[in-house]
Order: structure tokens, then C-alpha cells, then sequence
């Protein structure tokens, strides 16, 4: 059974690479903000090298291999050029994530339940590699009975919906996600996954996410990116630790 315990916060540099590719070149150097990110207290670095490289390139994870302290979680979608790349790293975790060319972001959780048998294929070398192998889901119970079939060591929930009816300032919808995310976590817990959780997650939302005490990792990119203009980097970090650690006791 996995232990509740420290939460840990993998801080996804993603976004440092957006605004790097706007205009071609070298700079802001998303490995320059994964040491920052060490240094301000992220227990991890995530980084999703997307099909269409939109952000995150083949070097960036190069460097970040190179370069890193702390664990790389290596967001990728289920596709056999990411199987390659993941198994000539062997990144500490990979994350499965669905990846649509034409979406913003990872819009949904991944469909585990209809993949079970491509997926259980597709990630036994990762997890014989040595990766802590995550899938990214919904909070829904067919889905994690499916990640827990298929081998996966941790199923992340998308926090992105609960994010989204905060923002939207659907507050009945937010509660009820929220609610169907806690029994999940638990659920997930009680059958041996260790449970993290992310996405769209900010200063406002944080908090009753973090509180769930079976969730181990909260992976937080967009906002931050965005907050270190105003407080830079290591200070967007060390609010968010302190928030979460806040939660949590
Ligand atoms: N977790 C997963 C699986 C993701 O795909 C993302 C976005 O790349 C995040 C967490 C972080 O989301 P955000 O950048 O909105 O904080």
C-alpha cells in the first residue's frame, strides 16, 4: 500500500519554452528555470516534449537530463517515437498524456479503459526500464481501475475542470468536481496507486487539492510561468510551496 505523506511539487517548465519559441533563439533557457525551480524548492521538473514540439524540444530534454538534481517526470503521449526517446533516457517517471495537434493544453484525462491492452504493451518496457510510469486521468472510476489493471505505479487526476468551473465561477460544479476528485484520490489510494494531481492549478486552487492526504505530487507549470513576471521565479514557487504546505497541515 502506498504511504500518504510530504507533498511534493513538480514544477512543469513547459511555458518557459513557449515563450522562448515565440521568437526563435536561446532565451528565457527553460534549463536555466529548472535550477531556478531546484533552488526555489520543486521536488521535481516536468517537461511534455508534445509530437509537434511546440514547446519543449528534443535538446531541452537532453539538457534537462544533463543538467537536473532532482527527478525529470517526462510527460509524453502513447506514441512509439516517445516510447524511443523515453527508453534511451529513462527518465525517473514518464506521465501518459492524451496529445491532440489541435488542442492548447491536455484537454481530457486519457481513455485507459478502451486502451487497456495497447497501453498495458506500451508501458511494460517503460516500467521494465526503470520509470515510475503515471497516467494522466480523469477522476473517474473506470479509468482507474483500468491504470491500476494495466501496471501503472500512479495515476495523476487532471485537476483541469475544477480549475476551469473556479475560473468560470461555477462554484457548484467546482465543489461537486472537487468532491468527485477526493473520492477518487482515495479510491486510487486504497487499491495501492500512488495519487498526484494537476493541471490549470493556481494560488486560488491549490489549497483544496493539496489537502486530499493521499495526493503525493501536485505537477504546476502555466501558472507559474506566468506569476514569476510579476514576483520571478523563485518567489511563484516558494508562495505555492508554502500554500500547499499550508493545506496540508
Ligand atoms: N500535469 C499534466 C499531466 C499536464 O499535462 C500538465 C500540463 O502540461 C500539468 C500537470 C501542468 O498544468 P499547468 O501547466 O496548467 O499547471
Amino acid at each position: 500500500m502506498t504511504q500518504t505523506g510530504q507533498l511534493r511539487l513538480g514544477v512543469n517548465i513547459d511555458h518557459v519554452a513557449t515563450v522562448r519559441n515565440a521568437r526563435g533563439g536561446a532565451y528565457p533557457d527553460p534549463i536555466r528555470a529548472a535550477k531556478l525551480a531546484e533552488e526555489a524548492g520543486a521536488d521535481g521538473i516536468t517537461a511534455h516534449l508534445r509530437e509537434d514540439r511546440r514547446h519543449i524540444s528534443d535538446a531541452d530534454i537532453d539538457g534537462l537530463m544533463e543538467n537536473l538534481s532532482v527527478p525529470l517526470n517526462f510527460e509524453m503521449a502513447a506514441t512509439d517515437e516517445m516510447q524511443k526517446i523515453a527508453l534511451r533516457h529513462k527518465p525517473h517517471a514518464v506521465c501518459i498524456v492524451p496529445e491532440k495537434r489541435e488542442e492548447k493544453t491536455t484537454e481530457g484525462g486519457l481513455e485507459v479503459a478502451r486502451e487497456e491492452n495497447k497501453l498495458a504493451h506500451f508501458i511494460a518496457p517503460l516500467r521494465e526500464a526503470g520509470c515510475r510510469v503515471s497516467i494522466f486521468i480523469a477522476a473517474d472510476q473506470r479509468q482507474i481501475e483500468a491504470a491500476h489493471r494495466i501496471g501503472a505505479q500512479v495515476i495523476e487526476l487532471h485537476t483541469g475542470a475544477y480549475c476551469d468551473f473556479h475560473a468560470e465561477g461555477h462554484f457548484d460544479k467546482r465543489d461537486a468536481e472537487l468532491e468527485r476528485m477526493r473520492e477518487m484520490a482515495a479510491y486510487a489510494h486504497s487499491l495501492g496507486l500512488e495519487v498526484h494531481a494537476g493541471h490549470g492549478l493556481t494560488y486560488d486552487t491549490v489549497q483544496p487539492v493539496a489537502a486530499f492526504p493521499e495526493v503525493m505530487e501536485l505537477n504546476i507549470g502555466h501558472f507559474l510561468v506566468g506569476e514569476a513576471i510579476f514576483r520571478g521565479l523563485g518567489p511563484a514557487i516558494s508562495e505555492m510551496r508554502r500554500l500547499m504546505d499550508a493545506a496540508r497541515t
